[in-house]
């Protein structure tokens, strides 16, 4: 009699109760299998033929229950069965090093001691190819593990694609409307695939990040029928995992959906906690440096309202002076970063007109040399109010340099090229033409064009070649 052709027969009642979580509890490849053990008379007591097969005993029959084992590799077995008894917790997982035809391989015991009095019942998972994989993988994951932030996502959808038969493998995060997610990185038959967004009702990403578990399915199609897009990616089996921030808040979904199959889903499992668990940690970092940002920008912006509140004639100067900043850089393709700077630059640049008194800030018709001199006093007055804090961007330069000119000729400290940072060059520009274009108490709007005229007729003097050139070609 072949035993292998009936493994769910011996498997008790009560052990079926008991591990009803594992999948596939009738596992026709005998991945996952089945025991009880009698601690009192050291004797298995059920046995599936999963079991045999995996410690390659082949000549036995159902009827030599209760079976006392001779091996020594089992011994400790039998011992953890009884230790568990008298402990505590009637649960116990541990990895063993089990003999099959005098080969040693790696097998993970799930002991239980809830299956009757005196009885544990194990589940022996043979995990020797899933170590070998897992070791595949792991080194993968540990060449990619200096990356940081987006580099770190892209790297890592690619990894697992590639890994599970170049299945889609995508990061998703909420969008500002509920119950809508997007994707930060999805990688899909060998290649990156274009971010898109989705509506999760109805998609196996809701149930994911409702019930906030892993989740597998093998049968994915016929469980969600009216989730278009698996239809489109011609999905077979399907996992998700929900990553949250200590706090419980969703932060985003790691999922991988196949076109084949995906039969053994343990290595799957492993491989979603350790690339998911390592891109929470991304995420949080991610939205701290917002949250950081935006912190900056309100309090940036609070400053520029104080010093806009004095001068009405010029109100508006300097968001409309960071606005043109930002399209020149964006322009210029500066980094999103680098312009966010550039932009709290522009919101403070004229701070320091504070300190100079109001009468003088709105007097219509031309200033005295000493009213001018005081004027000039601004970008330093600027620099010393921000100077001390602690900005990722340098703010305080930009401020103190706005009016420098590349040939030597602007204030307070007369720098030229490469002496004046790139920030305060793009200001220089945006400044002027924001002047320029509006109504100043002594004066009407000059016009855009009359701008765009001293740009060019500055280039490579008092402003920046290519950074003059930029503006003129927006
Ligand atoms: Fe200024
Ligand atoms: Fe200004």
């Amino acid at each position: 009699m072949n035993l292998l052709n009936w493994p769910a027969k011996l498997v008790s009642e009560q052990s079926l109760h008991h591990y009803r979580h594992v999948p596939d509890p009738v596992d026709p490849t005998h991945r996952v299998t089945f025991a009880s053990i009698d601690v009192e008379s050291r004797r298995f007591v059920h046995a599936t033929g999963g079991l045999l097969a995996l410690l390659g005993i082949e000549s036995y029959t159902p009827s030599d229950l209760p079976w006392a084992c001779e091996r020594k590799d089992l011994e400790p077995l039998f011992d953890a069965a009884e230790k568990l008894l008298s402990a505590e917790s009637p649960m116990h997982c541990a990895e063993y090093t089990l003999y099959r035809n005098g080969m040693p391989f790696s097998a993970r015991v799930l002991m239980d001691a809830r299956c009757g009095s005196g009885v544990v019942g194990c589940v022996f998972e043979d995990i020797t190819a899933l170590n070998e994989e897992w070791a595949t993988f792991e080194r993968r994951l540990l060449q990619i593990s200096h990356l940081t932030g987006p580099e770190f996502l892209w790297a890592t959808v690619q990894l697992i694609s590639e890994s599970f038969n170049d299945s889609m493998a995508a990061f998703s995060v909420p969008t500002e409307t509920p119950g809508r997610l997007r994707t930060l990185a999805a990688w899909h038959k060998r290649r990156p695939a274009d971010a898109f967004e989705y509506d999760m009702a109805g998609t196996p990403c809701e149930l994911v990040f409702g019930n906030k578990l892993q989740t597998f399915y093998h049968d994915v199609q016929q469980r969600f029928p009216d989730d278009q897009d698996l239809v489109d990616l011609d999905s077979e089996s399907y996992m998700g995992l929900p990553l949250f921030d200590s706090y419980g808040v969703p932060l985003g979904l790691l999922y991988v959906t196949s076109e084949l199959p995906i039969t053994d889903d343990r290595l799957l499992r492993r491989v979603l906690f350790t690339a998911g668990g390592r891109a929470g940690m991304e995420f949080i970092h991610a939205r701290s440096e917002a949250q950081l940002v935006d912190a900056y920008r309100d309090t940036v912006t609070a400053f520029s309202a104080t010093v806009e509140k004095r001068d009405p004639y010029t109100g508006g100067h300097q968001s409309r002076t960071a606005d043109i900043a930002a399209r020149i850089a964006t322009a210029l393709r500066w980094p999103a970063e680098r312009i966010d700077g550039l932009r709290m630059g522009a919101l403070v640049h004229d701070i320091g007109k504070m300190s100079i008194p109001a009468e003088i800030l709105v007097k219509p018709g031309a200033l005295t040399d000493a009213e001018k001199a005081l004027v000039q006093t601004h970008p330093t007055v600027g620099y010393d109010i921000l100077k001390d804090i602690k900005f990722p961007w340098p703010v305080a330069e930009m401020v103190l340099q706005h009016h420098e000119r590349m040939d030597g000729s602007g204030y307070p400290n007369g720098l030229a090229g490469d002496e004046i940072i790139p920030e305060a060059r793009v200001l220089a520009i945006a400044d002027v033409v924001e002047s320029m274009s509006s109504h100043r108490p002594y004066r009407a709007s000059l016009g855009l064009s009359s701008a765009r005229k001293e740009i060019r007729r500055g280039l490579g003097t008092a402003y920046d070649r290519e950074i003059g050139e930029t503006y003129l070609g927006l």
